[in-house]
């Protein structure tokens, strides 16, 4: 019996018996990133060009520390991840790419396992490499033709195992399918948010379940995957602006009460308060809801009149439970200022309610970078921040505000920024860690040329000098550049 158990516990293919798991993970990283380099080199270049022979001789070296140590080393794709001699390899963001990419390889070659042996030879590799990136991608029978090279070549230190395509499953979801089911939790929020506007519009009953169900969705979206539903919050340019801006300020609201550690049926009724904000615009003229030029003072006095149309809108509902009544106040305070000036001017002068407080945050934010009602010209992500953190205390609770911004990074998603190393990227995503060094999509290279859409982070340092390696320089207006940044984010 013990003999069994020893065995089990560590693998034939090890050749040391005690292996740091931390060591298989990094070096774990490191090979795949270094693999997934030399991939994308070898399609730009020949295998005679330095630069891909210097990322050849990068990856080898990964490759032979790693044998080193193990003597066999097995890749394995299976069940959606990357696994390094048994150990199942987690990526963060940035590795993300490179995992993603190798495991698209992996199934277009419906591989299952590549192994190196410690005498895997230059040329083999060389091989391989230009093998995986020169087949065509429909081509049938990859794997069968991948082995038959191989062989061909004589290629022995390297062997392959063909894996059996695998069964969709929840849980297995690549990348891409998370996007799918965000967008349409997304537009399934602004197709109700539609629904109830017009049915309050035109006083008939509002389906208050199909709300909640749709909420409950954004909930447990947010839970599993923000990233993806906020990324969808920086595209602006859609038509109904009342309706997506009200999905924008739900969503917003929703991650911030996730950073509050708002449980799940407290998210709820945020949610829920957040999408009914400005219910109460339905009951003004539509001509000046959509108005293109600017407000005149009268223009201003009908507008401020939607947070208690929309308290009253709300009261006239059957059902007054406790999530219609926390969207009441949100809807009648999200104007007011944390002085509790703003409007509408209150008799009876109170505190502002936390809901309203986080709703008029995200408020204010998705209306400034949206240059509708409040701002005809829309800000920039950063400028807007900038302007908020200008009026903490008076307007937006501080403490709040702080909170916000961490989330949404000093940079938020959908900022254009110049690097300095010339390129311009999009913001994809904020590092809590450096708000100043998110994580971009760069779309043009440092000759402004546009270029493939790799996802960098910016708190990458250089480890000879443990500097950065690339800063933000600017932001930018995209429009001056006419850059759309929806046909950036979300792909
Ligand atoms: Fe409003
Ligand atoms: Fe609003």
């Amino acid at each position: 019996l013990k003999t069994e158990v020893k065995e089990k516990a560590t693998p034939k293919i090890f050749s040391e018996n005690l292996l740091p798991d931390k060591f298989l993970e990094e070096e774990g990283r490191n090979l795949v990133r270094q693999f997934y380099l030399t991939l994308k080199t070898a399609k730009l270049y020949d295998e005679n060009n330095s630069n891909s022979i210097k990322q050849q001789q990068i990856f080898t070296e990964s490759l032979e520390r790693v044998s080193r140590k193990l003597g066999l080393i097995e890749l394995k794709a299976k069940r959606g991840y990357l696994h390094l001699n048994e150990q199942r390899l987690k990526f963060d963001f940035e590795g993300y790419t490179s995992s993603k990419y190798l495991m698209e390889q992996f199934k277009k070659f419906n591989l299952e396992v590549i192994i190196w042996d410690e005498n895997v030879e230059e040329k083999e590799l060389k091989h391989l490499i230009y093998f995986l990136v020169n087949l065509d991608y429909d081509e049938e029978e990859s794997f069968e033709k991948l082995a038959q090279s191989l062989e061909e070549k004589g290629c022995v230190h390297i062997h392959l195992k063909k894996g059996e395509p695998e069964p969709e499953d929840e849980q297995v979801r690549s990348e891409n399918d998370k996007k799918k089911v965000a967008k349409k939790t997304f537009f399934k929020a602004i197709s109700v948010v539609q629904e109830i506007f017009s049915s309050t519009a035109q006083n008939k009953s509002v389906n208050l379940a199909k709300v909640k169900r749709v909420v409950q969705c954004l909930v447990d979206q947010i839970l599993e995957d923000e990233n993806n539903l906020i990324e969808l919050t920086a595209i602006k340019n859609f038509d109904n602006y009342t309706y997506v801006h009200s999905a924008n300020v739900c969503v917003l609201a929703l991650a911030f009460g996730l950073r509050l550690d708002f449980p799940k049926n407290k998210l709820t009724e945020l949610g829920f308060s957040a999408l009914f904000h400005d219910i109460g615009k339905v009951k003004l003229p539509q001509d000046l809801i959509t108005k293109p030029s600017h407000f005149d003072e009268f223009d201003w006095k009908q507008m401020r009149k939607h947070p208690l149309l929309g308290a009253k809108t709300l009261l006239g509902k059957k059902e007054l439970d406790q999530s219609s009544i926390r969207s009441m106040v949100v809807a009648l305070e999200h104007h007011l200022n944390l002085d509790l000036s703003g409007y509408p001017a209150l008799k009876e002068k109170r505190e502002q309610n936390l809901f309203s407080r986080i709703v008029s945050i995200c408020d204010a934010f998705d209306a400034m970078t949206s240059g509708r009602v409040y701002m005809r010209e829309a800000l920039s992500p950063d400028e807007a921040l900038k302007r908020m953190l200008f009026q903490r205390g008076q307007v937006y609770d501080a403490s709040l505000l702080k909170i916000f911004i961490q989330m949404m990074g000093a940079y938020p998603v959908g900022t254009v920024v110049l690097l300095d190393s010339n390129e311009i990227g999009i913001v994809v995503q904020p590092n809590p860690q450096d708000l100043s060094h998110p994580k971009i999509k760069v779309i043009a290279d440092n000759n402004g040329k546009r270029i493939d859409l790799e996802i960098e982070d910016l708190t990458e340092t250089d480890p000879k000098t443990g500097k950065f390696k690339k800063n933000v320089i600017k932001t930018i207006d995209p429009q001056k550049y006419s850059l759309d940044i929806s046909t950036y984010l979300l792909r």
